[in-house]
């Protein structure tokens, strides 16, 4: 298999794992040659953890100019709407995280027609995430009656998401859990972008946002970040629940979403085999 050049937006949290990870050769055949971040600080700061020393952009047109052959997203919906045509344009593959912004059907749509276009030459991968189960939801999606994914966390995680700026819910008078939330995918990943991008995971898998539904629950005392899901059909039932640590520094990303996205691009750049994917 020919060695992977891959460019990175978004250099926080997660960016900074995988990185680390394609350093220290748990990624292997990878080699990272690109960075880029709106907060042009956060690019030079993971350049310095690393000895390969791989290149910071100021802006994204000197990005994309970079030999990368898949460029992978861990910024933001916003930088998925603004970036992803243009790296499906210039043939590069891509790795989203901030899936939220695929729940917008039409975005969704454009984004894979160009690729359809591009004759095949650029592949989008999307990591499960937070969650487990996925396979079996896509092996599930046509018999589908319902499916609700459950996000509990605590009053720290879900801080300062654009639901409370609209809402009269104050995080800091709730003692008891308390569902703040209900309502279809396509929504919540706009109330609370950096906290249920599971749910566009989910949809993707199943029956699409509008019919995923998506319930937030605070638990002042929780000390993980819970997604349940519940799927119910013709074939019979599954539940689904994962407790997870959340990554030290940032208590909305849970640690799981960071092994996912370093599996997968492990995968992505070593596998011949892929088991459940
Ligand atoms: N799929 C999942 O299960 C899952 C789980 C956790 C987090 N996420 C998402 O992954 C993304 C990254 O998460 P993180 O924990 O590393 O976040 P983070 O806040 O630690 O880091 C994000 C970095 O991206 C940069 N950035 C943001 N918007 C940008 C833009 N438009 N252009 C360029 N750079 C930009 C920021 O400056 C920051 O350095 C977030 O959108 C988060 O919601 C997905």
């Amino acid at each position: 298999m020919p060695k992977k050049n891959v460019g990175l937006i978004g250099c926080g949290t997660i960016g900074t794992h995988l990185a680390l990870a394609i350093e220290s050769r748990t990624i292997v055949n990878a080699s990272l040659v690109g960075l880029f971040d709106g907060v042009d600080s956060n690019a030079k700061s993971l350049q310095s953890k690393l000895k390969s020393s791989p290149e910071v952009h100021p802006d994204f047109n000197s990005f994309i100019d970079s030999p990368a052959d898949i460029i992978i997203e861990a910024a933001s919906q916003e930088a998925v709407r603004k970036f992803g045509k243009p790296i499906i344009e210039a043939s590069k593959d891509l790795m989203i995280m901030s899936v939220g912004a695929l729940a917008d059907a039409t975005f969704l749509t454009e984004l894979l027609d160009l690729a359809a276009v591009r004759k095949g030459r650029s592949k989008i991968y999307v990591p499960t995430g937070a969650i487990a189960g996925i396979d079996a939801i896509r092996s599930v999606k046509h018999l589908l009656d319902s499916i609700t994914l459950t996000t509990t966390k605590s009053p720290k995680a879900l801080a300062g998401a654009p639901f409370f700026a609209t809402r009269e819910v104050n995080l800091d008078i709730i003692t008891k859990v308390t569902e703040i939330y209900e309502g279809p995918a396509a929504e919540a990943v706009k109330l609370f972008p950096a906290n249920v991008n599971v749910a566009a995971v989910l949809s993707l898998a199943g029956v699409g946002a509008d019919k995923t539904k998506v319930r937030v629950v605070v638990d002042p005392q929780a000390t993980t970040n819970q997604h349940e899901i519940v799927a119910k059909g013709r074939f019979g039932d599954i539940k689904i629940t994962v407790n997870n640590v959340t990554t030290p520094g940032n208590p909305k990303t849970s640690f799981l979403a960071v092994l996912s996205a370093i599996e997968c691009l492990r995968s992505i750049c070593n596998d011949a085999l892929r088991v459940g994917s």
